[in-house]
């Protein structure tokens, strides 16, 4: 993905679409050189990385360092990046600051921002001074305590509707594309139907336009995963095993041997 329009054109051809939400130079650089088609720098790197209970903390300052050195990582490589919580809530001129900070010091390609109607007026102001913005529905993190848990959106008929009704306004706002996060596959289906912007899925089932997952989740450094998470690797197990290793190398006077000494 080179801009925007290759999202749309990727809908259009049949094309799915492979994001992974990671945060760092190396991770990012991994991603580029499998030819994932975007990065997301999502603000899911409170929890991730830094141990928090939700997202909420995380601020712009710590997205902006984030983006950059997975900018550097992969330079060639379509990057979006989070917008925190309360950076584009309160008016639309904070929104553009923040967002506008955003692009300006990462030379990121676009922002996420999370929800529905509630946030058209806000998307719509960035899309016109030349911010893209992906949108964010279903399990929105950011609204964790209001949604009363991380837990499937869109069970009842009211919250299908709602979120329809949603993906529908965010289309008009502007939106390039939209992550639909932890809601019934059948649901996505539909929404993924009757928009001409692309769907991006995390747990939402096979039929949105293209899929996300969290570069440590996907690749097993957690004990355990939720439900919508294939593990590739066991990466969690290959390195702490790597780590006993070296410690008992050390202890038994194998590590260092002649080969990495120098003479
Ligand atoms: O913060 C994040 O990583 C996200 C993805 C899980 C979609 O929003």
């Amino acid at each position: 993905m080179k801009n925007i329009n290759d999202f749309i054109k990727a809908k259009k051809e049949g094309k799915k679409i492979t994001m992974i939400s990671t945060y760092d130079f190396w991770s990012a650089k991994l991603c580029e050189k499998a030819g994932i088609d975007c990065i997301l720098v999502g603000d899911s790197v409170g929890m991730v990385i830094n141990g928090l209970e939700t997202t909420l903390p995380v601020t712009v300052d710590e997205m902006i360092y984030h983006s950059k050195a997975v900018k550097r990582g992969a330079p060639n490589t379509f990057i979006t990046v989070d917008m925190p919580f309360l950076s584009y809530q309160i008016n639309k001129e904070e929104a553009v600051y923040n967002a506008g900070r955003i692009m300006k010091e990462t030379g990121c390609n676009a922002v996420k921002i999370e929800g529905g109607e509630e946030v058209a007026d806000i998307i719509e102001k960035l899309v016109s001074v030349g911010i893209p913005v992906m949108g964010h529905l279903g399990l929105t993190p950011q609204s964790v305590h209001a949604l009363g848990g991380y837990k499937v959106q869109g069970r009842t008929e009211e919250e299908q509707k709602r979120i329809i009704k949603d993906a529908k306004i965010l289309e008009q706002a502007g939106v390039f594309a939209i992550v639909l996060e932890a809601i019934p596959s059948k649901l996505a289906k539909e929404i993924t139907e009757f928009l001409e912007i692309p769907t991006i899925g995390i747990g939402a089932g096979k039929y949105t336009d293209g899929q996300v997952l969290v570069f440590h989740d996907m690749l097993g450094f957690f004990e355990k995963s939720p439900k919508f998470v294939k593990r590739y690797l066991e990466g969690g197990r290959f390195i702490k095993d790597a780590l006993k290793t070296f410690k008992q190398e050390v202890e038994n006077g194998i590590f260092p041997d002649k080969e990495h000494t120098y003479d």
